[in-house]
């Protein structure tokens, strides 16, 4: 689609050779035409201003008036009276038919698809207001190469959030920003790495394998041996973690990903005694909790030992994952390692869009947004336990303390491959536990609802439509 520069001039790369002989306007001429004839230059396209062009080219503007006059009466190019010249439409041969789109999908009845919030409820008003506050009140400095740590205000805001609301150990000087939590776990284990660690575990069901997930993949490119740790109904089985060899661990205490489970009181302690004793580190993926239901308050296992354990957060959930912001929270021995991995990573995250986080943060708003989310969630969750109780009692529904997805018990023995395909024949997403596991483990016939993407009132149907295929 041609750029319309709503009264901007576009601006044209030409050359003209004034040492050659060739004159000037025979020159340019042949410049316009070859820039149409290429497809450079597309249907539609607006041609700057002869003055503008005059200028930029160092020529008389009556000149590029005669080559566009000449350009007019060859076909090339079009001009109605007050407004701009344009490249006419079919000037330059039609490029190559595209081949065919592939059919869209049918609209599904219900998508339960996890790990994704409610874009439709994203705080456009919000983040337009903190767009300009943050434009309107940073400083000159502020536009250079930032602190790779972070910008010092969203950290010192972020640290007090997590203070408050985590209860978290949080110093500015430990937070450093990420792109997100994939660009943070790959810091942090860069950074254990380089300090002499070889091995991480994963939860298992958790991110699943290198060939399904990409922070698992990542680990492995570091140089980092991956092992898998079971996952029970307490959470990480600490134990297997003692006999797995790893130096590192990456868990989701607060609601574990995908089972759902909260990790207990007595293996929190466990592992933080594990790594105490094996000098070993915690990397706590803190992605969620922001949406608790009605369970009491956990708070982030760093502020059980903040020497041990790495808190990584996101505005993926809270917001959407296009914001791309996230953020560590390192023990103060290795802090300063996470930022100089994140200086050579990318020299730091975008200043503009971390001021913007910090005036939400600021303002209240980003904590009135969250409350509105989780009463959008909460209802989404009564209703996805209601329409289960009622089209398909059997089926046992755990993992609902916190965030927004669940685990669907299906009955042993079911196929749960069959079951997410034959869902789909009949427009419901459903998605099967068994991506997210090792390939060791086979473990039994789970489904992983989400229900971020799918509105309340879509849940009942959805449900209605696959309920014999679940019991
Ligand atoms: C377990 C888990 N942690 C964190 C994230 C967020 O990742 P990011 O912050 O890179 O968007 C996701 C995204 O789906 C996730 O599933």
């Amino acid at each position: 689609m041609a750029i319309q520069w709503s009264g901007l001039g576009p601006e044209l790369l030409l050359r003209l050779d004034r040492r050659g002989g060739q004159p000037l306007r025979s020159q340019l001429e042949e410049g316009l035409r070859e820039a149409i004839r290429s497809g450079r230059l597309q249907g539609g396209e607006r041609l700057p201003s002869s003055r503008e062009l005059a200028r930029e080219l160092g020529i008389s503007r009556g000149l590029v008036q005669e080559c566009y006059s000449q350009l007019l009466s060859e076909g090339y190019l079009t001009s109605q009276i007050g407004s701009a010249t344009r490249v006419a439409m079919g000037a330059h041969p039609p490029r190559p038919e595209p081949p065919p789109r592939p059919e869209p999908p049918p609209r599904l009845i219900a998508d339960f698809r996890n790990g994704v919030p409610d874009l439709a409820s994203f705080p456009r008003g919000d983040w337009i207001w903190a767009t300009r506050e943050a434009c309107g009140s940073m400083a000159n400095l502020d536009l250079d190469y930032g602190d790779p740590h972070g910008a010092a205000v969203l950290r010192t805001v972020l640290a007090g959030y997590l203070r408050r609301v985590r209860a978290a150990s949080a110093d500015p000087a430990q937070m450093i920003v990420s792109t997100g939590f994939a660009q943070g776990i790959v810091l942090v284990l860069r950074a254990l790495a380089q300090a002499g660690a070889r091995c991480a575990a994963f939860e298992d069901p958790g991110p699943g394998t290198a060939d399904t997930s990409e922070t698992v993949r990542a680990a492995g490119a570091i140089g980092l041996r991956t092992v898998h740790v079971p996952v029970d109904d307490l959470g990480i089985d600490v134990s297997a973690l003692e006999d797995s060899g790893a130096q590192v661990v990456v868990v989701t205490p607060a609601h574990q990903s995908p089972t759902g489970v909260v990790l207990a009181a007595r293996r929190r302690h466990a592992l933080v005694d594990w790594a105490n004793r094996n000098d070993g580190f915690i990397v706590e993926d803190d992605y969620d909790s922001e949406f608790r239901y009605d369970r009491e308050p956990v708070g982030v296992l760093q502020g059980l030992a903040p020497d041990r354990v790495f808190t990584i957060g996101t505005a993926s959930k809270a917001l959407a994952p296009a914001v791309r912001l996230g953020w560590v929270l390192a023990p103060p021995s290795l802090a300063a390692a996470v930022a100089e991995e994140k200086r050579i990573s990318d020299r730091g995250s975008s200043t503009l869009d971390q001021l913007v986080l910090a005036a939400l943060l600021e303002s209240g708003r980003y904590d009135r947004h969250l409350r509105r989310m989780r009463a959008i969630y909460a209802g989404r969750r009564t209703g996805l336990i209601a329409a289960l109780a009622r089209h398909a009692p059997r089926v046992r529904l755990t993992g609902l303390a916190a965030g927004f997805h669940a685990v669907a018990h299906l009955q042993a023995g079911a196929d749960e491959q069959a079951v997410v395909t034959a869902a789909r024949e009949r427009r419901v997403g459903l998605y099967g536990m068994s991506s997210f596991r090792s390939a060791r483990a086979a473990g039994p016939p789970r489904l992983v609802l989400g229900f971020g993407q799918v509105g309340e009132r879509a849940i009942e149907p959805g449900i209605a439509a696959v309920a014999d295929l679940l019991t």
